[in-house]
């Protein structure tokens, strides 16, 4: 009796270790096949960690300041909400150019072509951004808001529309910027939503140029630009 027990315990013990033999010689073969030299287990090659790489697949960077060349003196630089709001206020004109005073007090001008670059081109408000018509596109069926931001008259549309034929909510406030919906999408944080961050309502950008002249101090800023009323 006493050597059944012994008997039962050592052939326990050999099935075990029989097991976990089989178990590891298993697994090498698994890894490294039938060979003494098997360099699976060696430690890892250290990299770098810097990510140095921008993804191959994003469109070249457009702005200036990606691209770390184009002195800052050549174009101004300005908040992009600002930017947009100096246009909105001046009368959102195509042809007309506009003037609006950058972050380093210099009063510069630009277009609606600036305006609409903002708009259609990616990398524009911040490395990485999309373009926003490239969500509100000319297709207003399926363009988020019925919105199409990729030209002067689908801007001036609005959105909201009904079809392509047809006008929809003014999302320029009547020329008055802070109280447009468009102010309203782009300088507050409204993360829910795609492609509206706080990236793009804190993006400063280079666009427009100085005015050549320094204006002399009687001038009008552009903050005090009467708003040209839209014809
Ligand atoms: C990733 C897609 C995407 C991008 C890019 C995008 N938007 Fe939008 N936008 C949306 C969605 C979605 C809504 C909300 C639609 C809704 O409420 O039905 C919206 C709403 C809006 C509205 C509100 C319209 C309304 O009447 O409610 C405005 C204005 C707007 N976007 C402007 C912009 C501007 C300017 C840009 C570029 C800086 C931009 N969007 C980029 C997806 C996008």
């Amino acid at each position: 009796m006493k050597d059944d027990v012994r008997k039962y315990i050592y052939v326990t013990i050999l099935a075990f270790l029989v097991v976990v033999g089989g178990w590891v010689i298993f697994l090498f073969l698994n890894a490294c096949d039938f060979t003494f030299t098997c360099k699976r287990g060696a430690l890892l090659i250290e990299r770098t960690p810097v990510p140095s790489l921008i993804p191959a697949t994003m469109p070249a960077a457009t702005q200036p300041s990606d691209l770390g060349q184009a002195p800052a003196s050549e174009h101004c630089r300005v908040r992009a909400v600002d930017f947009v709001g100096a246009w909105v206020n001046a009368g959102a004109s195509e042809e007309e150019p506009f003037q609006f005073t950058d972050i380093n007090g210099q009063t510069c001008s630009a277009s609606y072509v600036e305006i609409n670059q903002l708009f259609t081109q990616s990398n524009y408000w911040y490395s990485g951004s999309l373009a926003c018509s490239s969500c509100h596109s000319a297709d207003v069926a399926v363009s988020p808001a019925q919105l199409d931001l990729s030209s002067y008259a689908g801007v001036l549309a609005g959105s909201r529309r009904e079809s392509a034929d047809v006008k929809g909510t003014d999302i320029l406030g009547k020329g008055n910027w802070a109280n447009s919906v468009l102010y309203k999408y782009v300088s507050a944080n409204q993360a829910d939503i795609p492609g509206h961050n706080n990236l793009i309502t804190d993006a400063l950008i280079y666009i427009g140029n100085p005015l050549a002249t320094p204006a002399p101090t009687s001038a009008p800023t552009a903050t005090e630009i009467v708003p040209t009323p839209t014809p």
